[in-house]
């Protein structure tokens, strides 16, 4: 009889899956938390020097519950997503106050902590504590969306809900630990987006998609729709060779990252400045617009660059940084790609 879906995984994972990333090799359930949420919307090999020197600086659980906030973004600076790094100092708070430090291994009350979801839960409570629960993470529903031939966007509810099905279906009855980790390797190494290597995957005798050649139409993409723009314009405010950043309220975009003032893109940046920080432009540029897309909307940004005359003091929540430190600051995605393309040289 041919052997079960769980059982090629298993053995495929321990021959041609990863055993050698920094999170492998333990059951620290502190490294294992912190990898997991690395590497959501992120990349094995960008998280890696990033796990490193995290670890580096906050060892354990209570290393980080003991940081400041700002230490603990400008580790993550880079990285983006920042809302996964104040989500991570808010959960080791809530690990040292409600559960005596001890992180905890049921999947439901990992789930609880702040920013740590089903799937993600359920990857800890397999890879740290040996439970038998499945995942679900991007990787795993591209794998079993084509190996079960499901259609329809795996965002949509009901189809979520199959896929979980599916997932809860097919777990081994033991080597959980092995099994996780070789469905995050498949979707990862060989059940790619585009491009995907079905000859050497252990489950292609009986996936859909690959029996069936519908491999490039699954998983089916989210529907488009038309997103909502806005436009604004953002200031490159430099003084003596330092760049002005003002710091995001924690709620919203960008919360509690560096910025740049924005204002409506109908009003004179020069003027503005003036009224709101009594600040003098000596210079005003335009520099090229661009766009930034959110899941949820566009954003149009006109960036203008302003040389201003010496300023004499700095108001509570802006920062003055030279150019180059400005850059290890934790700056949301644009303003980050803004200040590398500013033409350090030419800036007085
Ligand atoms: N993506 C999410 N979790 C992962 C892990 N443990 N190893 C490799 N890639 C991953």
């Amino acid at each position: 009889m041919k052997k079960s879906f769980a059982s090629r995984i298993i053995h495929w994972q321990l021959h041609h899956g990863r055993h050698t990333l920094p999170w492998q090799g333990t059951r620290d359930p502190y490294r294992i938390w912190l990898s997991e949420i690395m590497l959501q919307q992120t990349q094995v090999a960008t998280v890696i020097p990033y796990f490193e020197r995290f670890v580096a600086r906050f060892p354990d659980l209570p290393a980080l519950a003991a940081a400041q906030e700002d230490d603990v973004l400008a580790l993550w600076s880079g990285l983006g997503y920042y809302s996964r790094a104040r989500n991570l100092h808010a959960a080791a708070h809530v690990v040292v106050t409600r559960h005596g430090g001890t992180f905890p291994a049921r999947p439901d009350t990992i789930a609880q902590l702040p920013g740590v979801g089903r799937s993600t839960a359920a990857a800890i409570a397999a890879l740290a504590f040996g439970q038998r629960c499945a995942i679900l993470d991007g990787n795993v529903k591209r794998v079993l969306t084509r190996h079960g031939g499901i259609a329809g966007w795996p965002g949509d509810k009901k189809v979520e809900s199959a896929l979980w099905a599916l997932a809860e279906s097919l777990l081994p009855g033991t080597a959980i630990e092995t099994y996780t980790q070789g469905m995050m390797d498949l979707g990862a190494l060989v059940c790619t987006r585009s491009q995907s290597n079905c000859a050497v995957c252990p489950v292609n005798a009986d996936c859909v998609a690959h029996t069936q050649d519908r491999v490039q139409e699954l998983p089916t993409p989210r529907p488009r729709k038309a997103l909502p723009e806005k436009q604004v314009q953002m200031l490159l405010l430099l003084d003596r060779g330092e760049l002005m950043l003002e710091k995001r309220p924690s709620q919203g975009i960008w919360g509690g990252l560096w910025s740049l003032p924005e204002l409506a893109p109908d009003v004179d940046a020069a003027s503005h400045c003036r009224e709101r920080f009594g600040f003098t432009a000596l210079a005003q540029q335009a520099l090229p617009q661009f766009t930034h897309s959110f899941t949820h909307f566009k954003l149009h940004i006109q960036p203008v660059q302003l040389q201003l005359a010496p300023r004499s003091d700095t108001p509570p929540g802006q920062i003055w940084l030279p150019l180059a430190d400005a850059l290890d600051a934790a700056l949301p995605a644009p303003v980050r790609t803004l200040v590398r393309q500013l033409d350090h040289k030419r800036i007085l």
